[in-house]
């Protein structure tokens, strides 16, 4: 009998792939639709890359400093693969779309698939299998994966995308080039993918898009989609993320208002206090508009969380303009709050703007933006001590396993001793400590 070839051993037994993933959630989500394509093809997931046939890596590109890191990374997974040729790397994601070809030819990978080209993932792979090295960066006006399976990890809460792309066009965004146009599944799908997870025994749901608010299916609105969904289950906690302030409707505030598992915290993206500076990012609203509606989102869920992204360093931005941030983050104390350095990106408008403000001026503004943020969050939380919070379990603290950690409806998270909960239980907490990062408490009931 002629000895097996690598190839038909590979056709033997089940193949194995293995993801990492980089960038936003909508990124997570999208490597879990991944796994559902991969798995209708027989090939079954694993947590460890050395018994992986396939890597694949789901790749961010919103910043300069995303991609060096996964490129530093492909650098290690090629060498794995030059001491074992049967091994198949893919990219996936963002970088795919934005990079396209030059990644086959810079790093050799076998192969090269965009955000809206998943479907021809086992295809491709076959193709890599038999030594064809392929590619799929084709962006569509209708792809959303509605059919598909995610395949999801252990855990009780689960990320749903609603939308796909954007097209808000933000100047320094590359979102809009790598995910291409505003596209919305079904309200009727997602009902129904909610109701399957509700009884696979998932205790919270985010629903996830780049802009959510502008979420459309020809009679519903982000609204109406919201509300069926958290009608599914009135026990299931419902997140989304993320709302762009434009579309940010009135209705939608009193459908989060009305609804106790809507959960009431809405990240709120800003990235700037100027005027001018907001304009040249294309936001399309001014400062004094962004705070009358972060007063009237106030006014009408009290208790409300917000957060918001910041970016330090837009060109041209000057030191009066810096200021009018910090003066508007002063003011409007979010609870939290991602920021960034502005890192220009090739073919969005802003990158003809030139990158001028200094490097160190731009971190030092990032610090001292940073700093505010840690002041404002310490201050809030400090306000929370002696407060009862209805937590939803989600684990064991990340830093000891003496301690459980979950989060408040708000999505801050609390640590509290480990008692007899498991993820997903809900309890009443009652905080006695505080950091800028984490509320600490004592169980005082349980809810369940
Ligand atoms: N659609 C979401 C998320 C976009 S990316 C939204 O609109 O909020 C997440 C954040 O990354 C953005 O809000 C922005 O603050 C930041 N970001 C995007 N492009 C960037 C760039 N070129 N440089 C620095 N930060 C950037
Ligand atoms: Fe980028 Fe703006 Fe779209 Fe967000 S809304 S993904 S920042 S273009
Ligand atoms: Fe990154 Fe793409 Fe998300 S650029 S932030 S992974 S949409």
């Amino acid at each position: 009998m002629a000895l097996m070839n690598s190839h038909d051993d590979r056709k033997s037994r089940e193949l194995k792939v293995y993801i990492e993933t980089y960038g936003c959630q909508m990124n997570l989500a999208d490597s879990e639709i991944v796994l559902g394509i991969m798995n209708k093809w027989g090939y079954s997931p694993t947590k460890s890359i050395d018994d992986a046939d396939v890597v694949l890596l789901n790749t961010c590109s919103v910043r300069n400093h995303a991609e060096e890191k996964i490129h530093q990374r492909l650098h290690v997974i090629m060498k794995r693969k030059s001491e074992n040729s049967d091994l198949l790397v893919g990219v996936l994601g963002c970088m795919a779309e934005r990079l396209r070809k030059s990644l086959l030819e810079k790093h050799n990978v076998d192969i090269v698939v965009g955000p809206d080209d998943y479907r021809k993932l086992p295809q491709l792979l076959e193709g890599a299998f038999a030594g064809v090295r392929g590619i799929g960066v084709q962006l569509s006006r209708t792809e959303t994966y509605d059919d598909i399976v995610p395949l999801r990890t252990e855990g009780i809460s689960a990320w749903i995308s609603i939308m796909r792309g954007c097209d808000k066009f933000c100047t320094f965004c590359i979102v809009p080039f790598t995910r291409g146009r505003e596209r919305s599944r079904t309200l009727g799908s997602v009902v129904r993918e909610v109701e399957q997870l509700v009884d696979q025994g998932f205790r919270e749901i985010t629903l996830l898009g780049q802009n959510v608010n502008s979420y459309r299916d020809n009679t519903n609105d982000f609204s109406d989609l919201l509300a069926a969904v958290a009608n599914v289950d009135r026990r299931l906690r419902v997140r989304f993320t993320t709302s762009h302030p434009q579309d940010l409707s009135d209705k939608l505030i009193d459908t989060i208002a009305s609804h106790d598992n809507l959960c009431k915290y809405i990240h709120l993206p800003v990235q700037s206090g100027s005027n001018r500076i907001l304009e040249a990012m294309n936001r399309t609203y001014a400062r004094q508009q962004y705070v009358e509606l972060v007063n009237k989102i106030r006014e009408r869920i009290p208790g409300v969380a917000l957060s918001t992204d910041i970016i330090s360093g837009f060109p041209t931005e000057t030191e009066d303009e810096h200021r009018e941030t910090m003066r508007l983050m002063e003011e409007l104390r979010y609870d939290g709050a991602y920021m960034f350095k502005y890192s220009p990106r090739e073919g969005t408008p802003a990158y003809r703007l030139g990158d001028d403000v200094a490097e160190e001026t731009k971190t030092r503004r990032l610090n001292e933006i940073i700093a505010l943020q840690q002041r404002v969050s310490y201050e809030i939380n400090q306000s929370e001590i002696g407060k009862v919070f209805e937590v939803m379990v989600d684990g064991v603290s990340k830093k000891s396993d003496l301690q459980q950690s979950g989060r408040t409806d708000t999505n801050k998270t609390v640590v509290f001793p480990l008692c007899l909960l498991k993820p997903g239980d809900v309890a009443e907490v009652r905080i006695n400590r505080a950091s800028a990062a984490t509320l600490f408490g004592e169980v005082v009931s349980n809810l369940n």
